[in-house]
């Protein structure tokens, strides 16, 4: 049988010796002109400190720590980002989130950004189809954008952007095509609507560190399906957000990063081939789905 080390138990000597070393280093902070990396830092140091004690961290154990945190750093590079996917499989990003996303009122709430998010997503008209070349079946999706007071917001602008049906966004393939992503501006009246594709499962990047450590504790690194978004508008906070696919399996199985909030879980209609589509196009012998999202933004600064 394993033994679980405990920091109970230590002797009231030792604990003494621990804590005396605590406080050094919390004192080594006191004179940070910056109240608040002040704070930051010895919270930082107290949490840690109160780790390595409470699971009596061994030797190895650090060495190992240190070459994890080693081989997340040479797998970093200005596409791959291997800390803030190590954040998200700790749920540190998610709990950033709700720390600063706090609920208001009926606003939509906020879930996890992602790595997958450019700048520069080709704009598209109300309407618009944000597939390009990217495979899978059509999805349409529409909604408003309203205030909390349930005012529409016009030209409201929407960045939205998705996985393949292979389970791979555009940046994933190495070259230099644009698909999967779009960005179009709510009308007069707060309304939207596009065609994207029906979301899919799809794994986080597990080849590195952290998909090591998701192995070795068995958990699964895939995403429950979503379609991502990020809503920006004069006053009002910007929202970034996914919605998720009911019924979907992997809801139940659990999201790698955690980011499933049961508001965001929006209903897809199936519809059978040669079922009128709402702007009329021909999809020929394809199926699609539907699907709303009605978007409230907070005001900002709340
Ligand atoms: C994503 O939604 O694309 C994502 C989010 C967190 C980590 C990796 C991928
Ligand atoms: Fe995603």
């Amino acid at each position: 049988m394993t033994t679980i080390k405990t920091g109970n138990g230590v002797s009231a000597e030792q604990a003494a010796i621990e804590q005396q070393l605590t406080d050094r280093v919390l004192a080594s902070f006191e004179n940070t002109p910056d109240p608040r990396l002040k704070q930051l830092m010895q919270a930082l140091a107290r949490h840690l400190h109160a780790f390595i004690r409470e699971v009596r961290l061994t030797e190895a154990e650090w060495n190992t720590a240190i070459e994890f945190l080693t081989a997340a750093g040479h797998i970093t590079d200005e596409k791959r980002q291997e800390f803030i996917l190590l954040s998200d499989v700790l749920g540190a990003s998610m709990m950033t989130i709700a720390v600063n996303n706090e609920a208001v009122g009926n606003a939509t709430e906020a879930t996890v950004f992602g790595p997958f998010f450019t700048q520069d997503a080709p704009e598209i008209p109300l309407g618009g189809d944000i597939a390009g070349d990217a495979h899978g079946q059509p999805c349409w999706v529409e909604g408003t954008v309203t205030d909390t007071g349930g005012t529409p917001v016009p030209n409201a602008r929407i960045e939205v952007w998705e996985a393949d049906e292979d389970g791979f966004y555009d940046v994933q393939y190495g070259d230099s095509r644009v698909a999967g992503r779009a960005r179009l501006y709510t009308d007069a009246d707060g309304n939207y609507r596009f065609w994207a594709l029906t979301p899919t499962p799809y794994p986080i990047p597990h080849d590195g560190p952290v998909g090591r450590m998701l192995e070795a504790v068995r958990r699964s690194p895939v995403r429950a399906s979503h379609l991502h978004f990020m809503v920006t508008a004069e006053n009002l906070r910007t929202l970034v957000t996914h919605i998720f696919v009911e019924g979907d399996p992997q809801l139940a199985i659990g999201d790698s990063v955690f980011g499933v909030k049961d508001s965001l879980i929006k209903r897809f209609e199936q519809q059978a081939p040669g079922t009128p589509t709402p702007d009329g196009r021909d999809l020929g012998d394809r199926s699609w789905a539907r699907t709303r999202f009605d978007i409230v933004l907070a005001p900002e600064n709340t």
